[in-house]
């Protein structure tokens, strides 16, 4: 059930009193603290920088699972046993062939364009070349959320090699989603333990509550818009540089300080005295360091080598030196899953303006159980505004305005 319900304080109370008037309840910026409804999927304490998803710490998932098996257990509330596991696997390589009439259009894609703004796209016109793509019972979106999450990373790629001038890699039969991936975009198999880390860092990114992605696809659900819609309205939400978005700004920030030669302590006073923000730091919901930030540390140590661990030096630095600078401001601003995830990604070969897509990729089994969990119980989201413009105006002939 999708209802709008505060936290419990008087300003909470007097608002679940008010329901149902036609006056304005409260209004809450951000929607800060406000419970906009149920679910199973994953539970968050910002305070102990704690992280579930159906009942699993991140930690244990990050460590002991894969992407395949976390998809099963967002879908389905459990984690799949053996022959559970290879029939999901089964489904999603048979799901990868994108269609080609989505390849012909990639190919016309302006080569210069934002790649989650070419992602955005092509998910949009998956919905248009399927003919289900307005069916929204249970099988058909369980069937579109496989479709999506297997298409995402082809699509990543294929883009990536359009916009470089080269022939679009064929998924290969008998890898896996992270595998597959890197072997898309880099026309090669890449090393078990790159493997691991990019595996490593879906399950990571794979779901996180209400977040603003996933609150505007329910919103978009909750209208009885299709799957492919609501994933579009994550996607584009998802871009946004306080959001997905961010992870593109980490590595801009990182690449600065390294090309400028400033001290890293330096750029971190000088951008707050600016009245800016380090980016990869702070979050809604965290007080404490963001758990993905912590797994993505010991991922980036593990595949980082040579001149790459540079990267890691320099964000250990920044880090040091926000955290220096928020103690002594009195604030809980800690990294977050951007922070590390930018140079991941950088020694993965993946370029720097399609962080914020791989975030995307990962996030889907996310997005789409939640839509699952829209449609399966299904009431309109629609808050109201408080208003504060004039009353009373009286429209005058347009000759006297
Ligand atoms: N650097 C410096 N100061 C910060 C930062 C930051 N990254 N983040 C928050 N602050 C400060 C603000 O300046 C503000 O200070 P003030 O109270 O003195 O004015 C205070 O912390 C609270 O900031 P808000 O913007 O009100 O906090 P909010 O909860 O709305 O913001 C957000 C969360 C948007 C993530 C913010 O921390 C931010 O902009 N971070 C940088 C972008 C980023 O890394 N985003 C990724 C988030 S994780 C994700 O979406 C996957």
């Amino acid at each position: 059930m999708v209802c709008i319900v505060q936290q419990p304080c008087e300003v909470a109370l007097k608002s679940i009193f008010a329901i149902g008037r036609k006056e304005p309840i409260m209004s809450k910026s951000g929607l800060e603290g406000v419970i906009v409804g149920q679910s199973r999927l994953s539970y968050i304490n910002g305070d102990e920088g704690e992280l579930i998803y159906g009942g699993y710490a991140i930690d244990d998932l990050a460590r002991n699972t894969t992407f395949e098996e976390v998809c099963y257990l967002l879908w389905n509330g459990k984690l799949p046993n053996r022959a559970e596991l290879d029939g999901l696997k089964v489904e999603l390589e048979g799901a990868r062939k994108v269609d080609h009439r989505l390849l012909e259009m990639i190919r016309q894609f302006p080569h210069d364009a934002d790649p989650m703004a070419a992602l955005r796209t092509a998910v949009s016109a998956m919905g248009l070349i399927d003919p289900q793509a307005n069916d929204n019972s249970e099988p058909e979106n369980r069937r579109k959320a496989i479709l999506i999450t297997a298409q995402m990373p082809v699509l990543i790629a294929a883009y990536d090699q359009v916009r470089a001038g080269k022939e679009v890699v064929e998924p290969k039969s008998g890898l896996d989603t992270a595998a597959n991936f890197l072997y898309m975009l880099n026309g090669e198999e890449a090393d078990d333990a790159r493997v691991r880390a990019m595996d490593t860092a879906l399950v990571l990114h794979a779901e996180h509550g209400m977040n603003a992605s996933t609150f505007a696809a329910r919103v978009t659900a909750g209208t009885l818009a299709d799957i492919y819609s609501a994933v579009v309205s994550a996607i584009g939400t998802l871009k946004g540089a306080s959001h997905g978005g961010a992870n593109v700004e980490v590595m801009r920030q990182l690449r600065e300080i390294m090309e400028s030669g400033t001290d890293p302590k330096q750029y971190v006073r000088d951008t707050l005295a600016a009245g800016k923000r380090m980016m990869g730091f702070g979050h809604r919901v965290y007080k404490a360091t963001d758990p993905r930030a912590t797994v993505l540390r010991e991922l980036a140590d593990k595949i980082m080598q040579g001149s790459e661990a540079k990267y890691l030096t320099l964000s250990d630095q920044v880090r040091a030196a926000m955290a220096e600078e928020m103690e002594a401001k009195g604030k809980k601003i800690y990294p977050n899953v951007d922070f590390f995830s930018a140079s991941v990604y950088t020694t993965l070969g993946i370029a720097e303006d399609q962080f914020t897509a791989i975030f995307a990729m990962a996030r889907v089994p996310g997005w789409t159980a939640h839509l699952f969990e829209q449609y399966a119980n299904n009431r309109l989201i629609r808050p109201e505004a408080e208003y504060i413009g004039p009353r009373g105006l009286k429209v005058k002939p347009i000759e006297q305005r």
